[in-house]
């Protein structure tokens, strides 16, 4: 089938988790600066995605007209070109993603593309954009009746809608038979929070990609959760539909509060392997001039991407749980598996494991940490066994390759 696209997951940079409303064209171009500076871009990084508030807010004075008589979203004192960005964008190696909701407001009160569905994926190619992320937002308003005659006084965040799956698919539908039919490939990812099991539908809305959870915030409680909740998702994922866990809350994040990740180095490493093996798109949500050397480390270790790229597009599963360990494993390509020990426990995990049937593996292995990028340990799996010590919410991410 000659247009499917986004076969493996996306990777890239999204700017709410550290611009948030305060987004700003100027700001994009440096985050795009930023990842080719830094060396994310040689390491498969290639989306910069504009989220929220890059259209004008309700509250905005400066121009009363959010549209022109056609229809079609004008600029803004924030984003003056966004032609003019994109070809910034791609002048550089790499992908432009933006931002809307099917309501009539984004979640952060700007103009959303309700009742003007055509405009905007018409603007989105006249533009040059590549990703659309299309958030919820207002839309339950418009579902429950709000004012129909003037949905623009529906409230920014109205997250239920009714509750019918069939009238919380339709505006999804709208925009992707409409993004199908631009000349353009646009990667279209749905934001809904798992709303009515998404991942039993995105693909035929023409969906890449869909959120399974609500936001995700950097501390082990959000990560943690979001973690648990993907199982029920994971048979779903495939080439072209990927389970979306939402943004990587390492380095520096919080618009309006900047700080470091809460995550202890420990999460930072359980939270970027297990969105590897879930083969999430990776969408880092800090603020890339301020990469340290230890996030950086973390984002570009080739053989964790690797996995979470691996062609065979399967989503790592959990095969088993003892006690709050959870191994995951995730088929790749070449034969081999991916396997992570994931230690959601406040104790650290010290034991010789020998269960390897439980996780479909068997005979000879070659076990190599991926994360040292070294081959650890040669091991008869039918009758040994491997020692492990995992700190408290801490990872081994290993790889099994079986040899004669
Ligand atoms: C809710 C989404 O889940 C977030 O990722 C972000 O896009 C905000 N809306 C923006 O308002």
């Amino acid at each position: 089938c000659g247009d499917r696209i986004a076969l493996t997951p996306t990777m890239g940079w999204n700017s709410w988790n550290c611009f948030g409303l305060e987004v700003s064209a100027d700001k994009v171009k440096r985050a795009t600066d930023a990842l080719v500076k830094s060396g994310l871009a040689d390491h498969g990084w290639s989306y910069i995605n504009i989220d929220d508030s890059w259209q004008y807010n309700r509250d905005s004075k400066d121009h009363p007209k959010m549209r022109d008589e056609k229809g079609f979203i004008i600029p803004n004192s924030k984003f003056p070109d966004m032609k003019g960005l994109a070809d910034y964008v791609h002048a550089n190696g790499l992908k432009m993603g933006i931002y809307s909701s099917p309501g009539p407001w984004t979640c952060g009160g700007c103009v959303g593309s309700y009742g003007y569905e055509k405009q905007d994926a018409e603007s989105y190619t006249k533009w040059g954009i590549d990703y659309l992320k299309y958030d919820w937002c207002s839309y339950g308003g418009v579902i429950d009746g709000l004012p129909e005659n003037d949905p623009f006084k529906v409230p920014s965040l109205a997250f239920q809608g009714g509750g019918d799956p069939e009238k919380g698919v339709k505006p999804f539908k709208v925009m992707g038979d409409l993004l199908r039919q631009q000349p353009r490939d646009i990667v279209y990812n749905l934001c809904q929070y798992g709303m009515g099991d998404v991942w039993k539908w995105g693909d035929k809305v023409n969906a890449q990609s869909w959120r399974t959870t609500n936001d995700i915030t950097d501390t082990w409680a959000s990560v943690k959760s979001i973690a648990l909740a993907q199982d029920k998702a994971t048979p779903f994922a495939k080439p072209g539909n990927w389970n979306d866990a939402d943004m990587l809350v390492v380095g520096e994040v919080g618009w309006g509060n900047p700080h470091k990740s809460r995550l202890k180095p420990d999460e930072q490493y359980l939270h970027i392997s297990l969105w590897s093996i879930f083969s999430a798109p990776l969408l880092i949500g800090c603020d890339l001039e301020k990469l340290d050397d230890f996030t950086l480390n973390l984002l570009t270790n080739d053989e964790v991407i690797a996995v979470n790229q691996d062609a065979l597009g399967k989503q790592g599963v959990c095969l088993q749980t003892i006690g709050e360990l959870k191994i995951y494993i995730k088929e790749l390509e070449d034969g081999s598996k991916a396997v992570a020990f994931a230690n959601f426990g406040r104790e650290k995990v010290n034991m010789s494991y020998k269960d390897f049937s439980k996780l479909g593996i068997s005979g000879k292995q070659i076990i190599r940490d991926l994360w040292r990028q070294k081959d650890i340990a040669k091991l008869n799996t039918t009758n040994e066994s491997l020692p492990l010590d995992i700190p408290a919410h801490g990872v081994a991410y290993y790889k099994f390759n079986g040899i004669k």
